[in-house]
């Protein structure tokens, strides 16, 4: 009950608690549930971890807490590096915009409600609504594919990340050719942000940021004059009174949507395929019952949701679940953990297809940063197992794959969803 006050556990057991958050380790990678949530629940779910500097918030009652403040709790050093950019890094990059202005993630209101505001009108249930047939068509296309290819499959490779790909490519307007490119850019704006990375590789990586933005800016400017039926044009369309978008603003919000929309939808393809190819009797049952395909979805999205945590930072002193915690600090609110809090879901380490209440997971995160695309997301997901289930009937998991996951501290992307055509 987020009403009552917890009394929180003593410091040494928050810092041994915030101990055990490895997230680069074999054990947190194939299992963060396991290794890492359950445990966080029951001795310390407001906890310190000296390794990374932040508070790690892992009970649902406290994730909703932070989640309700965003102004206490600001996203708007999302995309800070941890590491200062050099002088020359900043300079080359100040050849181009930099930095963006704060897109969706990154913002706080009020910047964040006008921002979310202008974007709504240009990305409308309706228009999702709409992309229906053409990612029905995607689907099956690719799925038919497979059907004639080798019987031997790796699902991530072979279409879980090829179907978002190609939806993202036609939501957005940009040339499906050119998505290789697009991804390599997207790849070096985040090395930026890597501190394990050395300096030439950066500033490589700061070439291929401004190629990024040269690229949307040209575009951009083909739309202005001549729109088309894509989120580019309704972006330049986009008014609220005299109110719209800037050209950076739209380049800030692109280049977020390419990674928020694409390999999210692809990790989660991926965990729901684990879970539906595990049991064949399910992978037979899920072509002509969309309610279990619904729920083994839902099901998916609070295991093993796609994105485990994003970073807040106070902007001023405050208590969570009794701790103090100062200005200016980073906290971790995991929603991967409190989708496995045992008071808002029983049993929580079990698979379960007829969870109560619509499975109010927080797979798609709460509140005013609440994730845009996930109806399309939903979408995307129904109509990909869709395809494959009608296309490949006797698809199974490969003898001996089990679940394997990419070393990451926010997101969880199956490394590889080996199968047999069957
Ligand atoms: C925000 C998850 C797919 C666009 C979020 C957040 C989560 C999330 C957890 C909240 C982040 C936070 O509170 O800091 C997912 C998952 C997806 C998915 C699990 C797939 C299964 C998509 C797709 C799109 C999209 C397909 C668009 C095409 C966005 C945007 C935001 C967002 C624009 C930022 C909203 C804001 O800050 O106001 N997503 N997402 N996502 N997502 Fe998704």
């Amino acid at each position: 009950d987020a009403s009552v006050s917890p009394s929180p556990a003593p410091e040494a057991e928050r810092l041994a608690v915030g101990d055990l958050f490895q997230p680069f380790s074999p054990a947190y990678q194939e299992d963060p549930a396991r290794s890492f949530y359950v445990e966080a629940h029951a001795r310390a779910p407001v906890a310190y971890s000296r390794a990374f500097y932040a508070y790690l918030v892992t009970s649902h009652a406290e994730v909703m807490h932070v989640l309700r403040d965003p102004v206490l709790f600001s996203s708007a050093r999302l995309l800070e590096p941890v590491v200062p950019f050099t002088p020359e890094l900043l300079a080359r990059l100040e050849q181009g915009t930099f930095p963006l202005p704060p897109g969706l993630f990154n913002n706080d209101p009020p910047s964040h409600t006008r921002a979310r505001l202008l974007f709504s009108k240009a990305f409308t249930p309706a228009s999702v609504a709409a992309m229906e047939p053409q990612i029905r068509r995607f689907a099956s296309e690719l799925a038919g594919e497979l059907a004639s290819g080798p019987d031997e499959l790796e699902l991530m490779h072979d279409f879980t990340f090829k179907l978002p790909m190609r939806v993202i490519a036609a939501l957005v307007g940009v040339p499906y050719e050119d998505m290789p490119q697009l991804k390599a850019w997207q790849d070096d704006w985040f090395k930026l942000f890597d501190p394990a990375l050395d300096q030439a590789t950066k500033m490589a990586a700061a070439d291929g940021f401004l190629a990024y933005q040269r690229y949307y800016a040209d575009l951009i400017a083909e739309r202005r004059k001549q729109p088309a039926d894509d989120l580019i044009s309704a972006l330049l369309r986009a008014r609220e009174g005299s109110d719209m978008l800037t050209t950076e603003e739209m380049i800030s919000h692109l280049v977020v949507l390419l990674f928020a929309g694409y390999e999210t939808a692809a990790s989660l393809m991926g965990s729901l395929l684990f879970a539906l190819l595990d049991e064949p009797e399910l992978w037979r049952r899920v072509g002509d019952d969309a309610a279990l395909l619904q729920a083994a979805t839902e099901e998916t999205l609070r295991m093993h949701a796609s994105v485990q945590m994003e970073p807040r930072h106070t902007t001023r002193n405050t208590t969570v679940g009794g701790v103090e915690i100062p200005a200016g600090a980073m906290v971790m609110t995991f929603f991967g953990a409190a989708n496995y809090d045992a008071r808002v879901f029983p049993d929580p380490l079990r698979f379960d297809l007829t969870r109560p209440n619509g499975n109010r997971h927080l797979g798609f995160g709460w509140g005013i940063h609440s994730c845009l695309g996930a109806s399309l997301a939903r979408l995307e997901v129904r109509a990909g197992m869709q395809a494959l289930r009608a296309a490949l009937p006797d698809l199974r998991l490969a003898e001996g794959a089990r679940r394997s996951y990419l070393p990451s501290l926010f997101f969880r992307t199956p490394a590889a969803v080996p199968a047999v055509r069957g």
